[in-house]
């Protein structure tokens, strides 16, 4: 045997293996916004995963090699990320036991800008957990479709949890919830034939208000949920606001969709204001952003509103139902001047 071979379960020799895979990023609707330890949420979050804003991963496995793992984001070496992957694989040895029997290089791409404030990490570790799982067939045999799903988005959970709402299409489910299925442990599909048809086909604009470095990051975030004396407070409500939300997505109430949605992202900003020590992500340009978004809808009472996540960017969330021409002519006249260089990603929940 050459040292780039491995005896596989089923005693082939296995050599340097290949895998490439693409896993989309996911904005919530309800907010995954503290945790317990090993990557539990403290409450259920929901959220749409994007058609376009994807990551493609090609991951090449050296067997037998000493292990080690290398990472490059678009052809240049990251190696911050490369300690953090490498974490991440020792971390989730006993769910891969092969895991650490070689070396790594591992190649990503984003189909989006870096620090767009698109979660790049739910559709890394999305990718990542795939290629895992690709990897995991050759050595511990084939399982079901459904079940190899599952697994990813539990390993994915593991480097990043918004990340295991990544595996699905259309409206994903995370965290223990009156959602049939769901659990803490990994995502699950909202059920289709739950969802009204205007929930179906959304779009997301995503306004690049501010580019650079977060001053606060998710994890640390997370953390400061520990001693916010709000916080239990804050985790009863987005499990409550699981009862709303699924009347809403089955009666197709869009009014009501865009009150919660829009209650959902400040309540997560409120969150970080009210931390010890506190801060605070938005920019100017989210706030002149939302007051926009707010007049506009007072005075023709179409549909656009907003989320946000951890970060200055605002999501423009809007249906194609007929009055999306109006508000594209609005975003680009009145929004896309509070952005950096007219930065604006235009994605679409399809499904
Ligand atoms: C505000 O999944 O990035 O986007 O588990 O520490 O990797 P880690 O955090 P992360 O947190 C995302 C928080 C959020 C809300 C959400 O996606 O539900």
């Amino acid at each position: 045997m050459t040292t780039q071979e491995f005896l596989g379960k089923e005693n082939f020799i296995i050599s340097t293996q290949t895998v490439s895979e693409s896993c989309p990023s996911n904005i919530a609707l309800i907010k995954y916004w503290g945790k317990y330890d090993n990557q539990i949420p403290a409450n259920p979050s929901i959220s749409y995963t994007l058609n376009h804003c994807k990551t493609n991963t090609t991951m090449e496995f050296f067997v037998n090699e000493p292990f080690s793992v290398q990472t490059f984001l678009g052809g240049n070496e990251e190696v911050k990320f490369a300690e953090k992957i490498e974490k991440y694989f020792k971390n989730i040895e006993q769910y891969l036991p092969w895991i650490l029997k070689g070396k790594y290089i591992i190649k990503t791409e984003n189909t989006f800008p870096h620090s767009s404030g698109i979660a790049s990490s739910a559709s890394g570790f999305g990718a990542i957990a795939k290629c895992l799982m690709k990897l995991d067939e050759v050595f511990s045999g084939k399982e079901s479709e459904e079940e190899s799903l599952r697994k990813a988005s539990f390993l994915a959970r593991l480097g990043s949890g918004s990340a295991c709402r990544s595996l699905y299409n259309g409206l994903v489910v995370w965290g223990e919830s009156q959602v049939k299925g769901s659990s803490d442990l990994f995502a699950v599909q909202y059920p289709n034939e739950e969802i009204h048809e205007i929930f179906k086909d959304f779009n997301d604009w995503v306004l690049l208000i501010h580019e650079g470095q977060k001053s606060v990051s998710s994890t640390v975030g997370h953390g400061l949920m520990k001693t916010n004396p709000y916080a239990e407070r804050r985790f009863l409500e987005a499990r409550e606001n699981f009862t709303p939300m699924k009347e809403i997505l089955a009666n197709g109430d869009l009014e009501g969709f865009i009150k919660l949605v829009e209650h959902e992202a400040l309540t997560l900003h409120a969150m970080m204001m009210m931390s010890e020590p506190a801060f605070i992500l938005m920019k100017t340009g989210t706030l002149e952003v939302i007051n926009k978004i707010w007049d506009f809808r007072k005075k023709t009472r179409l549909p656009l509103f907003f989320t946000l996540d951890a970060g200055a960017n605002v999501h423009l969330l809007f249906p194609n139902n007929g009055s999306e021409d109006k508000i594209k002519s609005f975003i680009e006249a009145e929004l896309l001047q509070h952005t950096q260089n007219n930065g604006v990603v235009k994605d679409v929940m399809r499904f």
